[in-house]
């Protein structure tokens, strides 16, 4: 395939994908070379160790970070020489991002955490309240609507932040380590969560971890090494 050619169909589509940090005189390899494809509705899982190259991975596809070279399309879009305020418009719109650190606003109570991505959009206050009560229904969380966010529990906040995640009806969630402050039974029932909202509403999921908490969802298994996509053996 050559070096631009879209993946039909894909709603990942990465070729040559490499990030470089300068680092004093030097540079460190984030992603060296990374091709992939990933169909719409997959449940992927990325493993690999520490500082191999999964968290860069998924900020370049969440607009987060702009690749070093090479070329990288989300949802039709091409990301590689974009501008930062077309970057900005699809985090917004185009996917949810669940991190290991939750990332929630404690002054705020857990409906305007959640609601705070659909405003950002632009959506109407009543359309984001309703659809972010119908999210708190659908993962457990009704009765905490009012609470403030910093008097939740690890496995509840975590719940919050994917309501915030989909509440724009992104196309791909990605989820980096999304149980890593978790105990078992808190990360699974987050990683429950996520396949519900793969089965259910077709979301595609991109979940880095280190953990085998995903390895019964996963439709897919990625593992990258010092930035570098590995094949996986045959018959894996
Ligand atoms: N902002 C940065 N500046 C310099 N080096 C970085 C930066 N972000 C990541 N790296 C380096 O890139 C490599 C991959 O890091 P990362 O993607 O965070 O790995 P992982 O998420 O798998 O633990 C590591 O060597 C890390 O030190
Ligand atoms: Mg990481």
């Amino acid at each position: 395939m050559s070096f631009a050619e879209p993946c039909p169909g894909a709603i990942v589509c990465a070729r040559n994908l490499t990030r470089l940090f300068r680092l004093g005189a030097g540079t460190v390899t984030g992603l060296d070379g990374v091709d992939l494809d990933i169909d719409p509705g997959a449940f992927v899982v990325l493993k690999g160790p520490s500082g191999s190259g999964k968290s860069t991975l998924l900020s370049l596809l969440a607009g987060l970070d702009t690749a070093s070279s090479g070329e990288l399309t989300v949802a039709g879009e091409r990301l590689t020489g974009r501008r930062p305020a077309d970057l900005t418009r699809f985090r917004r719109e185009v996917v949810g991002m669940v991190f290991q650190s939750f990332n929630l606003l404690p002054t705020l109570n857990v409906l305007e955490n959640v609601c705070l991505p659909a405003l950002l959009a632009g959506r109407d206050e009543g359309a984001a309240r309703r659809k972010a009560e119908e999210l708190l229904e659908r993962l457990g969380l009704a009765g905490r609507a009012r609470h403030p966010a910093d008097r939740l529990s690890g496995g509840e906040m975590q719940r919050v932040a994917i309501a915030r995640a989909v509440i724009n009806g992104p196309a791909l969630v990605l989820a980096d380590e999304p149980t890593g402050n978790l105990d078992s039974k808190n990360g699974e029932a987050v990683i429950e969560l996520l396949a519900r909202l793969n089965r259910e509403d077709g979301v595609t999921v991109l979940l880095a971890t280190h953990s085998d908490l995903a390895d019964g969802v996963a439709s897919r298994t990625l593992r990258i090494r010092d930035g570098r996509l590995i094949a996986p053996p045959c018959g894996a």
